[in-house]
């Protein structure tokens, strides 16, 4: 079943650049086998056609055909008389390697720690307070009354004053974000993103209907806020999905002034800002956090709404999220969420909500955790790979957007992976191809496995740097 079409411009776009020193259909091949792993081009896609396909990307056919092989005898692609060639996944293999994780592999495609060592404690303790809540059906599509009343506090200690019943508990932040989105965003609006921004809200914005529009956030200079404004009055989005504080994967944050504008071009152009907050409490050098942007809001009249999540506090295997936003639209999200989720578990609440009154403990654990982590990634990238760029502050938050110095991000995670590395390349972050110059380095496994990943990056950095761009079309004509 083909469940959609790309055409020849919006690959072109998803592959970036795609060349390498290699045979040009090899280079092809990989990328489109890398897209299709981490969920970039959907499995039952149809590619373009070849022909129509090399004119765009100035290849000949042949290339086209040789890549378009090579994928197929790799079970990445099937090709059907009259039907076209269509993207599949080989059998026995998810995307984004959800079974290879436990084979050993080192996986620093997500960027999370294990969880808080008052895990134990708190589940303890919630097991004693179940008993209290199982004579009920269990479903909870808005939330436990203890845990919202827990959010509220942790956002009035932020300095935001909140009462419960602004809160809605969901299955973590990535459900928040996809159920506002749903609840916010109509078939062909627009939606703003930042660029580069956390790949899976893209796709839960999109899914929903809208079309992205997106401008720049540097490691050097943080948001690019004019771009940002222009990006607004042009489009006019129904949305805009932020990371004000230590934003992923740059891990900036954004300064008073800018939050200010941001919440006035909102307003003016009738924009709901929804902020996702996910790593706001991870500040590693305990410097200023200043409170959600939504204590600015009524200052700009701007209607924000604010996400959350335990997962990178405490813990990801608990999959608790909310949302913080005025009733109406909170309503709309709960009589939208029955059709995907029926409610958050009720141990896994009672957990966080305990959780959430020793937050200023665990931020401390984190500190520590991250200091050393983060010092493991500087160290090994500086001495194993002195031409990258590491970003100049890091201040807290989990991930290094690094630059590479070379277009050639896919193909170091494809040679990556081939020695037992997963990592994520810099085009996921972005929604047109961009950031091939870019990786993603999470810095939250164990500084052994930091320096072991570092080393094989480094191992195959020399391999995959021979990019000579005045060797491409010698290359692209040989296949
Ligand atoms: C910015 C951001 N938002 C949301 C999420 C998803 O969080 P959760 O585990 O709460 O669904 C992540 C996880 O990586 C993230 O980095």
């Amino acid at each position: 079943m083909v469940r959609g079409q790309l055409s020849a411009r919006g690959l072109e776009e998803l592959l970036g650049h795609w060349r390498s020193a290699g045979p040009a259909y090899e280079a092809l091949a990989d990328v489109i086998r890398l897209l299709v792993l981490e969920g970039r081009i959907s499995a039952d896609v149809r590619l373009p056609a070849e022909r129509e396909l090399a004119t765009r990307l100035g290849v000949s056919r042949t290339t086209v055909t040789a890549a378009y092989r090579h994928l197929r005898e790799a079970g990445f692609v099937q090709s059907t008389q009259g039907s076209g060639t269509s993207t599949t996944l080989p059998t026995g293999q998810p995307p984004a390697a959800g079974d290879e994780r436990g084979a050993g592999l080192l996986d620093f495609t997500r960027a999370s720690l294990p969880a808080t060592r008052l895990l134990h404690e708190a589940v303890e303790q919630a097991m004693s307070g179940l008993p209290a809540h199982t004579g009920g059906p269990g479903y909870d599509t808005i939330g436990m009354p203890e845990l919202r009343a827990a959010i509220a506090d942790r956002y009035a200690e932020r300095g935001l004053p909140t009462t419960p019943d602004q809160i809605i508990v969901t299955t973590g932040a990535q459900s928040a974000i996809a159920l506002v989105a749903r609840a916010l965003v109509a078939r062909g609006d627009r939606a703003y993103a930042e660029g580069p921004s956390y790949p899976n809200a893209y796709d839960a914005i999109t899914a929903a209907g809208a079309r992205l529009v997106t401008s720049p956030v540097t490691v050097e200079d943080g948001w690019d806020i004019e771009a940002l404004e222009t990006a607004f009055r042009r489009t006019s989005p129904t949305m805009a999905y932020v990371m004000p504080e230590f934003h992923n994967p740059t891990s900036r944050t954004m300064p008073l002034e800018q939050r200010v504008r941001l919440l006035h071009v909102a307003a003016r152009m009738g924009t709901v800002v929804v902020a996702d907050e996910t790593t706001a409490e991870l500040d590693i050098d305990g410097g200023d956090s200043p409170p959600p942007i939504a204590a600015l809001a009524d200052r700009a009249a701007a209607h924000v709404v604010l996400i959350g999540s335990a997962s990178k506090l405490a813990w990801g295997g608990l999959r608790i999220g909310w949302i913080r936003a005025a009733g109406d639209l909170l309503s709309r999200v709960a009589v939208g969420r029955a059709a995907t989720d029926l409610g958050t578990p009720i141990l896994e609440q009672l957990v966080v909500a305990r959780l959430l009154r020793s937050v200023p403990e665990i931020r401390d654990e984190r500190r520590v955790q991250l200091t050393e982590r983060r010092a493991a990634l500087w160290d090994a990238v500086g001495e194993l790979l002195p031409s990258w760029t590491l970003p100049p502050a890091v201040h807290g938050g989990l991930t290094a957007w690094i630059g590479i110095g070379a277009p050639a991000s896919s193909q170091l995670v494809l040679a990556a992976r081939a020695r037992g590395l997963l990592a994520t390349a810099g085009p996921r972050f972005g929604i047109d191809g961009a950031f091939e110059r870019q990786l993603r380095m999470p810095f939250t496994a164990e500084p052994d496995d930091i320096r072991r990943a570092v080393e094989i990056l480094a191992e195959c950095w020399p391999v995959v740097n021979r990019f000579d761009a005045e060797a491409i079309p010698s290359v692209s004509s040989m296949a």
